[in-house]
């Protein structure tokens, strides 16, 4: 196991980490995550436990808990769900009965699993359905939403996303949610890092749950965490314990904690808007190179591809991509003709390299060579040449060096 970690170590360093929801957390954020806190029961909360000799664990999840709501100005959180899709579980199970209706996005336009896809639990105990992008622009129309959401008449509106570029407005959701007579539910996973830096607009006021992770833009150890009103606030406690979940992983929420107070720091919020400025850059040069972007372009940390226009499809195209030190995730894109497995996009984001300290220059550089390897995926030979000039540009922004 030790030559497994050493391997994805030296890959972690090596390659160029692009796959938006990934990140490098901080060396306090990884000790956190390895601490002696992963020896305690804690179920309940801080104050309330089934277990004895909670008092340093209590202090530990009541500081997550206390930073959560600095930051993100809400009325109550709950720092114990262990994973985005159970804080979304916990959502639902706060406020829905099986058979109730949601309303959300689809994966292929850029929704989550546990927005209710069919595979998944929320596909299985709701009835979904789902708003989608606009044909031609590739954004969200709300005026069709309203439609929807009119017909259907949901007692929840899911608004968040794994892959769409553009800023959400988050007011007319609310309108739209107030004339059906729904809950409106914000999910943040991908976009937390931007909001909790105040570079995108913060669903806080306007949502009744807001649910994230807290490993991709936020920076922090992998598990998630819940926001929400203050009516609500008993209801979502008991649906993640005793509701889904058990022994909340407190050496996770240590280190939750740690990234809640990392997030508040001026440096942050200037990686934040670099991480923006740096997705425009990759953008431009993608465009540049002649590949076409859904919607145009980004307002975030992440693009889509659409690679049609090169007979690639995602999966291939994300593997010639990989064996080049390109780390990239295929995708679908709206109104994909693809399954998801080959998908006819790819998704680059920037929250990683930006973590390694590169900027637009190192953004042109990257979207050039993404390009070459993309409009030359024939040729083993590119991606040969391309995989030195990787190697090289990782040496000057080297990662992890005291590990
Ligand atoms: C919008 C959104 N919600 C929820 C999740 C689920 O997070 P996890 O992988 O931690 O279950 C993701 C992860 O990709 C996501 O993009």
């Amino acid at each position: 196991m030790a030559a497994v970690l050493a391997e994805e170590l030296d890959r972690q360093r090596n390659t160029l980490v692009m796959i938006p929801s990934e990140n490098y957390a901080s060396k306090a954020v990884l000790q956190a995550q390895g601490c002696i806190m992963t020896n305690k029961y804690a179920e309940g909360y801080p104050g309330a436990r089934w277990y004895n000799g909670c008092g340093a664990v209590d202090k530990a999840e009541q500081l997550a808990i206390d930073r959560a709501k600095e930051l993100f100005g809400c009325d109550h959180a709950n720092v114990q769900a262990h994973t985005g899709s159970q804080a979304n579980m916990a959502a639902y199970y706060a406020v829905l009965d099986p058979g109730d209706t949601i309303l959300s996005l689809s994966v292929d336009h850029g929704g989550h699993l546990s927005h209710g896809q069919p595979t998944n639990f929320s596909g299985r105990y709701y009835r979904v359905h789902h708003y989608a992008l606009d044909r031609d622009s590739e954004v969200l129309d709300y005026e069709s939403a309203r439609k929807i959401a009119q017909l259907y008449r949901p007692k929840l509106i899911v608004i968040g996303f794994s892959a769409y570029p553009r800023v959400i407005d988050w007011e007319p959701w609310r309108e739209i949610a107030d004339e059906v007579n729904a809950l409106l539910m914000a999910d943040i996973a991908h976009i937390v890092g931007l909001i909790a830096a105040g570079v995108h607009p913060s669903p806080v006021p306007y949502a009744d749950i807001v649910t994230s992770t807290t490993h991709k833009t936020l920076r922090g150890p992998r598990g998630a965490f819940i926001m929400c009103k203050r009516h609500l606030a008993d209801a979502i406690d008991r649906a993640i314990f005793p509701g889904i979940q058990a022994g909340p992983l407190m050496h996770v929420i240590a280190a939750k904690a740690i990234a809640f107070k990392e997030a508040m720091t001026d440096e942050y919020r200037e990686y934040q808007q670099q991480i923006v400025k740096n997705a425009k850059a990759l953008a431009e040069g993608l465009e540049a190179g002649g590949i076409r972007l859904v919607s145009g372009g980004t307002d975030t940390h992440l693009m889509l591809c659409d690679l049609r226009p090169l007979t690639l499809s995602g999966r291939d195209a994300a593997n010639c991509l990989e064996e080049a030190g390109i780390i990239v995730n295929k995708n679908c894109i709206p109104y994909d003709h693809q399954p998801p497995a080959i998908a006819s996009g790819i998704r680059p984001g920037t929250p990683a390299l930006t973590t390694r300290g590169m900027k637009e220059p190192e953004m042109r550089q990257i979207a050039d060579m993404m390009v070459r390897v993309l409009r030359n995926w024939r040729d083993p030979q590119v991606r040969a040449e391309v995989k030195k000039e990787v190697e090289a540009l990782c040496e000057r922004f080297p990662v992890y060096e005291d590990l």
